[in-house]
């Protein structure tokens, strides 16, 4: 009798499977615009053409393997994208035309994945991240540049020097290499903080901030302070960013009118001229695109942009919108930095970043995020043919991921940024979706449930894709990151590590810090 059922079963579930097709995978009907899939390009259609890029690719590694570069890296560019996850670096390969597409950097020989975990959180931030990307060192949530003994928010935690965590560049300016920083974020935010700073809390940009937690900021020096008097700050030949609102008191306006945030008095723009001026080098401080492109690298030691009060705007509202072309793209100043940079024989270290790819994440503006990073993409190409593979090792990674997916299964020929297909209740979805975040306001209310999406809201920048669930912010992931490498030792990236173990590799290629 059980058997019975068992086979009556079995065949039901066959009969309802070719009656109805596959519900996990279903066969090909009309699309949302009521076209049939066709297929985009016809020479896919082809066997010969799969074969042909197959041959291709061995001829590539055949030749890679050839010329694996044992140089010592005399350079070392490390490009962080913030929140660079897999999904966006994949998703931005159709905003560039079509998922063949290939964003610049995958194109590096060498690709490997990072695991982001911190010490005290699964899903990292980009503070300490920052410590293990660029120290070798993992740490707890929110802390900048100290081990994990250090809780976040304690006064005195960063002044143990024992507990402090020297960075790449500390290592590059040791062994007589110059070093610098690029940011499209505040220069003093967590990322580029990781260069030169050791802070409890990566919120303590200014003193104000300091004070705010009960800290003596006479005593526990917040990040802006940290970049212009202490060692590696003090150091950097080049600082390329925004965020002059840390650098000048509150009663004080920026070039463009805009106040600062510190309360201690202090104009650091002017004490960083002032101290480049007793050192008798020659410092530039600029803070707009035009200034930017009067300086002359050939006979500056030092630069300092600071380029917007806070952030950087994104790329594609800088293109968008005319006023905002009055601020650098990332590639021009990731050209500058490293005309500047070059000028030394011993070499250099750069670290560049695409900060606004994570911010765009946050707040679930999927286009922006893929705008940033196709633009990220193009400042790794301007580094790349500005110097040679033979001496310049490039290393191209993010600090953790974010919680985007991809799904649905849309045609080859639709917008990344667009609907996919119709769900149960016979509403569209996009493409794109978040697990959380902000979007879950404009995608869903109690009364009419989810929000009739029409495809043209799709296409404004302004967009906050949906999510599962509400947030004002949407979170990182915790999934791993991909390392993309290109010049001396990039072989050294493959395969799955530690992100802490990033430095290490770098280090041990150019032959500098604790790991020559
Ligand atoms: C950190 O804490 C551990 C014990 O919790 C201690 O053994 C170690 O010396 C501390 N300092 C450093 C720099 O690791
Ligand atoms: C700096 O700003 C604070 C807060 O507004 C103010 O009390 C203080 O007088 C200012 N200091 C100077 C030197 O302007
Ligand atoms: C400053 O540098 C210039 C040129 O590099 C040199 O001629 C001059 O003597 C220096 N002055 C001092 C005070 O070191
Ligand atoms: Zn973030």
């Amino acid at each position: 009798m059980a058997r019975q059922v068992i086979l009556f079963l079995i065949i039901a579930a066959c009969l309802n499977a070719s009656v109805l097709g596959d519900r996990d995978h279903p066969v090909p009907g009309r699309s949302l615009d009521g076209q049939t899939h066709a297929i985009k390009y016809l020479e896919e259609q082809q066997t010969q053409y799969w074969v042909d890029k197959a041959q291709a690719k061995i001829l590539s590694k055949l030749a890679e393997a050839q010329s694996t570069n044992t140089n010592k890296a005399k350079n070392v560019i490390l490009f962080l994208g913030d929140g660079m996850s897999v999904h966006t670096v994949t998703a931005t390969r159709n905003l560039l035309g079509d998922s063949a597409s290939q964003v610049y950097f995958e194109g590096f020989p060498f690709t490997g994945l990072s695991k982001t975990y911190c010490v005290n959180r699964q899903v990292a931030d980009s503070a300490c991240t920052s410590t293990a990307y660029l120290g070798g060192v993992k740490a707890n949530y929110g802390t900048i540049g100290v081990n994990a003994n250090v809780t976040r928010y304690s006064c005195d935690g960063a002044q143990n020097e024992e507990d402090q965590v020297l960075s790449i560049a500390q290592w590059a300016q040791a062994a007589g290499k110059d070093a610098g920083l690029v940011t499209t974020a505040r220069v003093t935010h967590a990322s580029p903080a990781g260069v030169y700073a050791h802070i409890a809390d990566r919120n303590w940009e200014n003193d104000w901030e300091v004070a705010n937690r009960f800290c003596d900021p006479e005593k526990t020096i917040d990040i802006a302070r940290q970049l212009v008097e202490q060692p590696v700050g003090k150091g950097l030949k080049v600082i390329l960013g925004g965020g002059r609102q840390m650098f000048i008191n509150a009663t004080f306006n920026d070039e463009e009118g805009l106040p600062g945030l510190r309360n201690d008095g202090r104009h650091l723009i002017n004490d960083w001229l002032e101290q480049k001026k007793e050192a008798n080098v020659s410092a530039n401080y600029v803070w707009s695109r035009k200034g930017l492109s009067l300086v002359d690298p050939e006979k500056t030691d030092y630069l300092l942009g600071l380029f917007a009060s806070s952030h950087l705007p994104y790329n594609g509202d800088r293109i968008r919108k005319r006023s905002q072309l009055a601020d650098p793209s990332l590639s021009e100043l990731t050209e500058a930095a490293i005309r500047v940079l070059s000028k030394n024989s011993e070499g250099f270290f750069l670290f560049v970043e695409g900060a606004r790819i994570d911010m765009a994440h946050h707040d679930t503006y999927a286009r922006r995020s893929l705008e940033d990073t196709a633009e990220f993409a193009n400042a790794v190409k301007t580094a790349r043919e500005l110097t040679s593979d033979e001496d310049t090792l490039i290393v191209v990674t993010a600090d953790h991921a974010h919680v985007m997916s991809i799904n649905g299964y849309p045609d080859r020929t639709q917008d990344i940024t667009g609907l996919a297909q119709n769900a149960d209740d016979g509403l569209p979805y996009t493409t794109l979706s978040y697990a959380n975040g902000p979007g879950y306001y404009n995608g869903f209310n109690r009364v009419e449930g989810r929000a009739k999406l029409k495809a043209k809201l799709l296409d404004d920048a302004d967009y906050q894709y949906p999510t599962l669930v509400p947030l004002d912010a949407e979170t990182h992931g915790g999934d791993d990151v991909a390392v993309y490498a290109s010049g001396p030792y990039a072989q050294y990236f493959s395969g799955t590590y530690e992100q802490s173990n990033i430095p290490a590799l770098m280090a041990r290629a150019a032959g500098i810090g604790p790991y020559a």
